[in-house]
């Protein structure tokens, strides 16, 4: 076998047969690390050669499907996201920040299945039900592979999530090596699996520290065969950093059906599930959780968690945020104050300081606040971070109730900023307003009953006086 040297950069699995000091894939300095690579693979060009390892071609009708069955996780939040439970034979990558609740979310799906437990139904209304999963019934054993923590920390997490551990069919073992887990695997059958993580794995075969790309790569790869010829489903957890997605996650986003990433601040309980990448459904739905000391809670009416003192002081206006098919209500915080210094303070949290810098402009110009004398500080209540539109009016709004101190109560504000101080209209504005109306809020600011950022202002100031 031929041994070759490969230089793979760390941050995005940018590949290259020489050296180089920063990579010219993400532009990072000092992420390429040296790799030896044996290549079994024998390259030609030759047609003859080419042949021998050509698939036959195949008509339509006579393809091999893959059976899309679904089990239910047991969560039904879980199950939204992944459009409506797990696939068989499918291969999911959960990634998520250490520490953001990864492993005890798994661990839970491990102890509903190997329950037996069906994903709760939907009181929620705005969710779409999960009821036509079929239920773990048919799922008999549960592996949860770990390559963290050892058999009794796992067991001694088990503890306080589930009060039933001698009925289930929970096994465990911990292992970093993608051989021999594949060899489990294929001698126990286990109806679902749970590989925790795959930056702890390390084969034999390969040079290179578990974690780097090489190893991760080859890991995964294992898995997915693992995963499609035993027909199991199995998920894979992957530590990705703030900064973004590491080496491995980013390289295996690409190999993996469904990329699901589990995000929070950590020092909010809350925790919200996304789906990057679905082959089997769609990729907009979310899961909200809420980290407690039995495990992650699902929760149903996030407005329990993203509305504060909603609308009682002067800098607390709410909008209408619309997370994949759901459409909730969150509270924006803004505290504004006279700065002292000759670059004013600007901090946005949840929401996109871009974003923040464009509306303080519009707020100056259309509804003339000295926005350049000010400190600014921009809040989501609750740690959710807002990446819509629709919130533009409610962030501009909050602003300004600090700094005139203006009670905005019982007000919900849905509009997008144009620079011209217009208000736009947001996406599926119907389903927000009903979202509004439906908790008791009456006032509902729209680009349907306003037009302009200055007449809002104009007529806050003057029935406030
Ligand atoms: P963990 O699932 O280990 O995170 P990850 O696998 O993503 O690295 O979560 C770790 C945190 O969760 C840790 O700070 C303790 C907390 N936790 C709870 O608050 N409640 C619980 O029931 C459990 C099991 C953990
Ligand atoms: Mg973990």
């Amino acid at each position: 076998m031929k041994s070759t040297t490969m230089f793979v950069c760390q941050e995005c699995g940018y590949e290259t047969p020489k050296f180089l000091g920063r990579c010219p894939e993400c532009g990072l300095w000092n992420t390429l690390k040296e790799f030896k690579i044996q290549s079994s693979k024998v390259k030609t060009s030759s047609a003859n050669s080419l042949n021998k390892f050509q698939e036959p071609i195949k008509p339509i009708s006579a393809v091999f499907q893959q059976n899309s069955d679904r089990i239910s996780t047991g969560i039904s939040e879980m199950d939204t996201v992944l459009g409506g439970g797990i696939v068989l034979g499918s291969v999911t990558l959960l990634a998520g920040d250490p520490g953001i609740g990864k492993s005890t979310l798994l661990l839970q799906v491990a102890l509903n299945l190997s329950e037996g437990k069906k994903g709760s139904k939907e009181t929620n209304g705005t969710k779409s039900s999960v009821s036509s999963v079929p239920s773990a019934s048919s799922v008999t054993s549960v592996l949860y592979i770990s390559g963290e923590e050892s058999e009794s920390q796992v067991k001694l997490r088990a503890q306080r999530l589930s009060k039933n551990l001698k009925n289930n069919q929970l096994f465990l073992v911990s292992s970093t090596d993608p051989d021999a887990i594949v060899s489990i695997l294929e001698e126990n059958k286990p109806s679902f699996a749970i590989i925790d993580s795959i930056q702890t794995m390390a084969s034999e075969n390969l040079d290179g520290l578990s974690g780097s790309v090489g190893q991760i790569r080859y890991g995964a790869t294992q898995f997915i065969k693992a995963a499609k010829t035993l027909n199991i489903p199995v998920i894979l957890v992957g530590h990705v950093t703030k900064e973004g997605m590491v080496a491995g996650p980013m390289t295996l986003s690409h190999m993996v059906d469904t990329v699901l990433f589990l995000e929070g601040e950590k020092n909010t309980g809350t925790r919200i599930l996304r789906s990057l990448k679905n082959r089997f459904g769609p990729i907009d739905e979310v899961g909200i959780f809420s980290m407690q000391e039995n495990g992650m809670a699902e929760v149903k009416n996030p407005e329990s968690l993203f509305l504060d003192k909603a609308n009682k002081e002067a800098g607390s206006v709410l909008t209408a945020t619309i997370e994949g098919t759901r459409a909730f209500l969150v509270e924006i915080q803004a505290l504004v104050i006279y700065s002292k210094l000759a670059f004013p303070k600007r901090v946005a949290s949840g929401v996109d300081y871009r974003r923040l810098e464009l509306i303080l402009a519009i707020l100056q110009k259309h509804a003339k606040l000295p926005t350049d004398t000010l400190d600014v500080f921009v809040n989501v209540a609750g740690g959710f971070r807002l990446s819509d539109p629709a919130a533009d009016l409610a962030i501009a709004l909050a602003i300004f109730s600090s700094l005139k101190n203006v009670v905005l109560s019982k007000t919900v504000a849905i509009a997008e900023l144009g620079l011209l101080g217009e208000l736009r209209m947001p996406s599926l504005l119907e389903k927000r307003v009903k979202e509004a109306k439906k908790l008791g809020f009456t006032k509902v600011i729209t680009p349907k009953n306003y037009k302009n950022i200055g007449e809002i202002a104009k007529q806050l100031l003057v029935t406030s006086n």
